[in-house]
C-alpha cells in the first residue's frame, strides 16, 4: 500500500468511529444498519413465495406438463421424467428416452427450478422457455414439432377454451411455452421449516438439524451448495483428481446440484462431490 493510501486510513477510521457512535446512540434503520444485516446473512437464503400467481395460466401449464400429446408418439409427457410425486424427477440414475435407451444425463428436479441461474447440467440454457422448446423438439426426448403439436392442442375443446381465456386466441408457440414456464415457476417450496428457521424462527428445526446445518457450513459444503436453492447457482469443474467420466461422456464441469428437496428424491448421484 502506497503512502497516499496509508494517509487516508485515519480519516476512514475516524468516519467509521463517528458512524458507530451515531448508530449506537440512535438505532434508526439507515443504509449502514441494513448493510450489517446483509453481512451477517447465511450462505443459504429462504425461498420467497411467488406473488399472486395467475392460477388459470398455471393450471393450463400443469395440464400441458402432464399431457402425452406433447410428444410425437403420444407416449411421453414432461411428467414422465419429472414426476411431481417423486420430488420432480424420475428416480433413475440416468433417464430413459421414449425408445428405452439411457440418456447422457439424469433428470434434475423441476421443484424450485426458477431459482437456477442456468438450466441443464452444462448450463446451456438461460430461460425455461428456451430449455422447454429444446426438449419438445429433441428427437430423443419429446420428438414433436410445432406444426404437429399446435393442431393437436387446438382440436381439443378444453384447451381451445382455456387458451382463449388466458391468451385471447388459439394455442401458439409463445403461449404454450409461456403456460409451461408459468407452471414450472409456480413449483417453488416457500415456507419450509428450514425457510422459517432461516428467517429467525429458531424452533422451526430440531436441535440435531440445526447442528447438521452448522456442520454443513463448517465443512465448507456451502461453498458450492448455497443460495436459495442450496446449489445450482455455480459451476464446478470435474476430474481434478481423476476423470469421473472415464468410461464415456466428456463432461468437464457441472452445475453444483441444488440440495433443496433432496430427501424427497431417491436417485443416486452420478459422481461424488468435487473436493472443496
Ligand atoms: C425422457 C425424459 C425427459 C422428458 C420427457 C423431459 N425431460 Fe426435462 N430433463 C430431462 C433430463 C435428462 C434433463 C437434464 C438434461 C441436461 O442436463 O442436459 C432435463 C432437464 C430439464 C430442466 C432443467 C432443470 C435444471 O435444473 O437445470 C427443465 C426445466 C426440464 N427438464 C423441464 C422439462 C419439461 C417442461 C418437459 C416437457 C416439455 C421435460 N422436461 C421433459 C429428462 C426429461
Ligand atoms: C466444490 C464444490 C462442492 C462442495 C464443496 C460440495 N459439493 Fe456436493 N455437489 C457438488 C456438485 C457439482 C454436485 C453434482 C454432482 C452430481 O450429482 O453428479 C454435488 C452433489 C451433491 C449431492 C447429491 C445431490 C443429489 O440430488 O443427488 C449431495 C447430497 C451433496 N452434493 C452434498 C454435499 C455435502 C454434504 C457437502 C459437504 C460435506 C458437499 N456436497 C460439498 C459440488 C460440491
Amino acid at each position: 500500500m502506497g503512502p497516499a493510501q496509508a494517509g487516508k486510513i485515519p480519516v476512514r477510521l475516524f468516519l467509521l468511529l463517528v458512524l458507530l457512535c451515531v448508530s449506537a446512540s440512535e438505532p434508526i434503520r439507515t443504509g449502514i444498519g441494513d448493510r450489517s444485516d446483509i453481512l451477517s446473512e447465511e450462505p443459504i437464503t429462504p425461498i420467497e413465495a411467488e406473488p399472486r400467481p395467475d392460477t388459470d395460466k398455471t393450471a393450463l401449464g400443469e395440464r400441458l406438463f402432464h399431457d402425452v400429446r406433447l410428444s410425437g408418439g403420444n407416449d411421453v409427457s414432461c411428467a414422465s421424467c419429472h414426476q411431481l410425486a417423486l420430488g420432480g424427477d424420475d428416480g433413475l440414475d440416468r433417464s430413459l428416452s421414449p425408445s428405452g435407451t439411457a440418456l447422457e444425463f439424469n433428470s434434475p428436479t423441476v421443484f424450485n427450478v426458477s431459482l437456477n441461474f442456468r438450466l441443464n447440467w452444462r448450463g446451456n440454457f438461460r430461460t425455461l422457455e428456451e430449455q422447454n422448446e429444446a426438449v419438445l423438439l429433441d428427437h430423443t426426448l419429446m420428438n414433436t414439432s410445432w406444426q404437429e403439436l399446435l393442431p393437436k392442442l387446438n382440436a381439443d375443446a378444453d384447451y381451445a377454451r382455456r387458451f382463449a381465456r388466458v391468451y385471447g386466441g388459439p394455442p401458439d408457440r409463445a403461449s404454450v411455452l409461456d403456460a409451461l414456464a408459468a407452471f414450472q415457476r409456480s413449483l417453488t417450496t416457500p415456507n419450509a421449516r428450514f425457510d422459517r428457521y432461516l428467517r429467525g424462527e429458531h424452533a422451526a428445526i430440531t436441535a440435531e438439524e440445526a447442528r447438521g446445518f452448522e456442520l454443513f457450513k463448517s465443512y465448507g459444503c456451502s461453498a458450492c451448495h448455497q443460495g436459495a436453492n442450496v446449489g445450482g447457482n455455480l459451476f464446478q469443474r470435474f476430474g481434478i483428481f481423476a476423470d469421473p467420466f472415464a468410461e464415456g461422456g466428456g463432461l468437464e464441469a457441472s452445475r453444483s446440484r441444488p440440495l433443496r428437496d433432496h430427501g424427497a428424491r431417491k436417485r443416486p448421484t452420478r459422481v461424488p462431490c468435487p473436493e472443496p
